[in-house]
């Protein structure tokens, strides 16, 4: 039986703690978040204590893994200090808000004999993302050309009023790319090989807006073997609409819009279809925290680092904060 807990109850938590339910042989031992409200809500729902901080849970209970489903700045020191207690850490994207915050967690993660810390970039495990990287590393379609990317959402004011977090730089450490967009720019450098080189602006788009991070960013990315990507994210659409990746190789256009299709220059079409999501969190979360989580529990007793581990995330981080250097932000 593998116990959990989970620090922060707010929005995304409620994926954390559903799968956590669903998972046979997993079992939620403890909540904990420092608003009393929140603490309250989840412990009445799941039925079990709630504690006010991380280390209340930790000297408390001592479970097999925690779950940091905080705001941005508030990921490292948790997931830090569950390390120490030999706790194993699920913490969700960014890594960090700050690549030297991220750098400190990537230190405690590799010290020898550390406990497993995973970080949620669930999106990996789609079925159209996992089928296209089969393809990919089969060698069938040749040498990757480029590819293209876009995160075209609809966040309104209302989203950061709720949580102030979201629009402050210095709690979130930026906007559309940090907060929604990452996950596309892991995907590219995942899928089509580690960048070299990043060109790209980011700022603040929208007609009206108040908040002190970016919303729209345009990227193009050189990634190692001579591929190249374009990249636009905004979060000033008019709604959320499927996120989009396409790449090109010698032999075959993948593209995945939901689903994947791949268009063979032989004239094949094959066509993947992604799975429904399986928990009540929001469709635009995408739909595999529930395989990424099991996967962590399985892979509990390996003796490797998991594999999307904190050195894995900081490359998406390093991509973004590029940007906003080069934005000036
Ligand atoms: N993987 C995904 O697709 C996905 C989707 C949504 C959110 N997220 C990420 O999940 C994290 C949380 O986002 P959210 O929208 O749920 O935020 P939220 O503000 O709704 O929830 C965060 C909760 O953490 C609590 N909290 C703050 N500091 C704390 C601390 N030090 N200890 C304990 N509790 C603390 C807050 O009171 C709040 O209840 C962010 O990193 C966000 O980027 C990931």
């Amino acid at each position: 039986m593998t116990t959990a807990a989970v620090i922060g109850c707010g929005d995304v938590s409620v994926v954390h703690l559903e799968a956590i339910e669903a998972l046979p042989g997993s079992r939620l031992v403890a909540v904990c978040d420092t608003d009393p409200v929140a603490a309250a809500r989840a412990s009445a729902r799941y039925g079990v204590p709630a504690f006010a901080t991380h280390t209340e849970l930790l000297a408390a209970v001592r479970p097999d893994v925690v779950h940091v489903t905080t705001p941005h700045d508030q990921h490292v020191q948790p997931a830090i200090d569950c390390l120490a207690a030999g706790v194993n850490v699920i913490i969700e994207k960014p890594v960090a808000h700050t690549l030297a915050d991220a750098e400190r967690l990537v230190a405690a993660a590799e010290q020898p004999g550390a406990p497993k810390v995973g970080v949620c970039f669930q999106n990996r495990y789609n079925a159209t993302s996992q089928a296209a990287a089969a393809l990919l590393t089969s060698g069938q379609l040749g040498r990757v050309i480029g590819g293209s990317a876009t995160v075209f959402w609809h966040r309104p004011q209302a989203y950061y009023q709720s949580r102030p977090w979201r629009g402050e730089f210095d709690r979130s450490g930026g906007g559309v790319l940090i907060n929604q967009a990452i996950h596309m720019l892991d995907l590219l450098q995942w899928l089509l090989g580690e960048v070299t080189e990043v060109r790209g602006y980011a700022g603040r788009l929208a007609p009206g807006s108040v908040i002190g991070v970016e919303d729209t960013a345009q990227i193009v990315l050189d990634h190692v073997g001579g591929a190249r990507s374009v990249f636009f994210a905004t979060n000033a659409n008019a709604a959320d609409s499927p996120v989009t990746l396409e790449i090109v190789t010698d032999a075959a256009e993948l593209f995945i819009r939901r689903n994947l299709t791949v268009r063979y220059s032989d004239g094949r079409i094959e066509v993947v279809e992604e799975r429904r999501a399986a928990s009540s969190g929001r469709t635009y979360w995408g739909v595999s925290h529930l395989q990424l989580i099991a996967d962590f529990y399985d892979r509990l007793a390996d003796p490797e680092p998991f594999w999307i581990s904190p050195r894995e995330a900081l490359k998406s981080l390093e991509i973004l904060t590029r940007v906003y250097g080069l934005s000036g932000l």
